[in-house]
């Protein structure tokens, strides 16, 4: 899908937004509302700079509001059967599809993503819609054989009541629909703050699901500036209406809310940074590490949890594997996401943006070598940045220890397994790590001793509603995705049956 120009980019993303109905309003107990304050904040396309539309500003009082009309709504919404949840569910997700490419083009002006990876989001958000429609009707209890014949244990699961979620920029539909998903399928109600950055997305698809039925206050979305998100946060911490919070984004950040949430003893699902092994040993197929450590490390420029982070290479092929990528990586196009066949879009802000220089230029102050990229691409707008390779990273470096969410790939050589296993194990991040090997015994060695909560073996990409995202150390508490998705939003009650004879 692409745009003939950019000017008829502009007039169909209007176009988009009004009849989406995606315009300066936020979505709170089924009605379209301005903040109470009336405050508005801008909306830009980090491509551009160009506005791409105003949404409003809410603050504490708003999303009190929020919690309110969530937690009357789910005094009825969790007696509904699980047949009916699904049913909505699957409505939502047909016009989630049947939109695709309107929110695909919404995502894109917010978020620079280029058209072709924004479908391919809407795609991996819809699939959880999807896959919790189902999974609404699949959620089982157990009776458990008593010690004594008087007695029957049943267990089952329970909605734990509100769920507020906060999600982020990098996948603004994915990360809302799988927590919504998830929540709404066992009978939780929900309170989504989206990222400042991206809540054009959030709003395209709550619209999407007002139409699909879904009742006044299950659903509902605050939007605010930075400057309130703090306060919100807290809210959602502190709140004894909200059962559950889950949240996506930095570890710093998640350190705040688990510290707040300790006052309520409140539920916590975290997905936080990861900084991914990317590792190479000398039995790989170059080719496939190659194309593997593409699709990890530039999906989405770099800005996502699971991006591979760190590149080890095996001495014996390094300098093959580091031709070979660079030959790919100089092929990568980079520009404005409506463009036709652009590979790499901009970093989402100007923090993001100066987070990856100062990495990269603190790399090269200490003698790190540029391979290609290592500098801003100024001249296509002022947040794109080169795909960059850089090699003789040490560990003196920021690069070497902190999360880059850029188009960086920097490159460690080593000798061993073991080294390998000790670097990429050396650090407080356990979220995702890939490896290329050909070696079977190899194969469930390493997946056995890398510390993370998901491995990629000969594989860039492993996302998948299916299968079970998390991560363990610093990266996060929980599992989102798969059967087990349900667990966060979930408590499970035991029943006692006595005095049966
Ligand atoms: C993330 O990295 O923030 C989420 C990416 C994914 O679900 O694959």
């Amino acid at each position: 899908m692409t745009f003939r120009s950019v000017t008829n980019y502009r007039e169909t993303f209007k176009v988009i937004l009004r009849k989406m109905h995606v315009s300066q309003k936020a979505f709170v107990n089924g009605q379209w509302v301005a903040a109470a304050s009336d405050k508005v904040f801008e909306v830009t396309n980090p491509a551009n700079g160009e506005v791409v539309g105003t949404v409003p500003d809410m603050d504490i009082q708003d999303a009190q509001n929020a919690i309110q009309a969530a937690a009357t709504a789910f005094e009825t919404w969790k007696f509904t059967t699980a047949k009916e949840r699904s049913q909505l569910l699957r409505k939502w997700f047909n016009l989630l599809n049947e939109n695709q490419e309107s929110i695909a083009k919404i995502m894109t002006a917010e978020s620079g993503k280029p058209i072709s990876e924004a479908l391919g989001e809407v795609h991996y958000g819809n699939s959880f819609i999807e896959w919790f429609s189902e999974q609404a009707r699949n959620v089982r209890g157990e009776i458990v054989e008593s010690p004594v014949t008087s007695k029957k244990i049943l267990i089952d699961h329970h909605p734990i009541g509100v769920a507020a979620l906060i999600t982020p920029w990098n996948f603004p539909h994915a990360m809302i629909a799988r927590k919504a998903g998830a929540a709404l399928a066992v009978g939780c109600t929900c309170v989504v703050k989206p990222s400042e950055d991206t809540p054009l997305t959030a709003l395209a698809i709550a619209k999407l699901a007002e139409d699909a039925g879904i009742p006044k206050g299950v659903l509902n979305i605050v939007t605010s500036d930075r400057h309130n998100a703090p306060s919100i946060g807290k809210l959602f911490c502190e709140s004894p209406l909200v059962a559950g919070i889950s949240f996506t984004g930095s570890t710093l950040v998640g350190k705040i809310l688990y510290k707040q949430c300790s006052s309520g003893v409140k539920r916590l699902a975290l997905e936080l940074g990861g900084n991914a092994p990317f590792i190479v040993y000398n039995s790989a197929n170059l080719d496939k590490a190659v194309e593997g450590a593409l699709g990890s490390k530039f999906r989405n420029c770099g800005q996502a949890c699971v991006a591979s982070n760190r590149f080890l290479i095996q001495d014996e092929v390094f300098d093959e594997f580091v031709t070979k990528l660079i030959h790919r990586v100089k092929q990568l196009k980079i520009g404005n996401g409506v463009e036709p066949n652009v590979n790499l879009g901009p970093l989402i802000n100007e923090t993001q943006f100066n987070k990856v220089s100062d990495l990269v230029n603190d790399a090269i102050s200490k003698g790190a070598k540029v391979l290609t990229g290592g500098k801003p691409a100024s001249h296509i707008g002022k947040l794109f940045y080169e795909p960059t390779v850089i090699i003789d990273i040490t560990e003196n470096m920021k690069l070497y220890h902190e999360e880059v969410f850029g188009p960086v790939i920097n490159i460690i050589r080593f000798k061993t397994e073991e080294e390998s296993l000790k670097i990429a194990n050396g650090t407080q991040s356990g979220l995702a790590g890939y490896f290329y090997s050909e070696d079977i015994k190899q194969i469930f060695r390493v997946s056995r001793k890398m510390e993370v909560g998901m491995v990629g073996v000969n594989e860039g990409i492993i996302s998948t509603a299916e299968a079970p995202f998390g991560g363990i150390k610093e990266s996060g508490l929980g599992r989102e995705g798969s059967h087990r998705g349900i667990e966060d939003f979930t408590y499970i009650k035991y029943t006692c049956l006595g005095n049966l004879e």
